[in-house]
């Protein structure tokens, strides 16, 4: 059975009988509208410690778009039934107050790669992402967190914030996943039109066989893609893309890395 925690103040007396026990901890932090790719993470953290956790918390201040954060799936529901069947131990599941006791009077800002690729587009985002993160960890404790590839910018400004702040926790990364297509899940594909699937496909195939970033761009705005941007960095080619109103990110490790 997955037990639900809500506030920071019910986690801590479990989060001390696990630490009394000497059992360990994985973590999975997510916004909910859980795929396939979710659970990757989930059952990795499952195999790697005796306990696991999954948070969902939509998560505001990373939202640089109010519609997006409107229209962001929140299908609770389907979300518990699938932490029940993976057996997931806890679910912790805070409101806004739980997360921000102070109303963001205070964040974690990074000055440098969060300022590029897709922080160069969604001002913020990054500064709210690993401030949320941040907090999730005080919480939580945990000794295991995952994050997937796919964001992969993500994954690479937390494992530093990591170091930086010389946090207890270790971060581990865990492999992009795609549908038969090619596509890389997220939860936004459920918003994409019959159309958009089959351009989300033609963007993962461009993203993977292009020879250069501007050969990427070039193909895809041939095919009416909104490009915001196609770039080599961290040893992969990373790009966004905006299809039907919904935007799509992914990678693919260079040739040799
Ligand atoms: O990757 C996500 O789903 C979010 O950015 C995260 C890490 C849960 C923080 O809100």
């Amino acid at each position: 059975m997955t037990t639900t925690v809500e506030t920071a103040r019910t986690w801590k007396p479990v989060r001390d009988e696990l630490e009394r026990k000497g059992v360990s901890l994985g973590f999975v932090p997510t916004m909910g509208a859980l795929h396939p790719g979710h659970t990757s993470l989930i059952e990795q953290s499952l195999a790697e410690n005796n306990r696991t956790v999954v948070s969902i918390f939509v998560n505001p201040t990373q939202f640089n778009d109010p519609t997006d954060l409107q229209t962001y799936p929140r299908p609770l529901d389907h979300d518990r039934a699938l932490l029940e069947d993976l057996k997931v131990d806890y679910l912790f599941l805070p409101d806004r107050d739980t997360i921000y006791p102070d109303d963001c009077r205070f964040e974690v800002t990074e000055n440098e790669v969060s300022k590029l690729l897709c922080g160069a587009h969604r001002p913020g985002h990054f500064d709210g992402v690993l401030s949320v993160v941040m907090r999730l960890f005080n919480i939580i404790q945990p000794q295991r967190a995952y994050f997937g590839e796919k964001d992969y910018q993500q994954y690479q400004l937390i494992k530093e914030m990591v170091k930086a702040f010389f946090l207890g926790v270790e971060i581990r990364r865990c492999p992009i996943v795609r549908d038969p297509d090619g596509v890389a899940l997220s939860s936004r594909n459920a918003l994409l039109s019959a159309d958009g699937r089959t351009l989300a496909a033609e963007f993962a195939r461009i993203l993977k066989d292009g020879d250069s970033p501007s050969a990427v761009r070039t193909a895809l705005e041939a095919r009416n893609i909104e490009v915001e941007y196609v770039e080599e960095m961290f040893g992969r080619r990373l790009a966004a893309v905006v299809i039907d109103g919904v935007r799509l990110i992914d990678n693919v490790p260079l040739v040799g890395s």
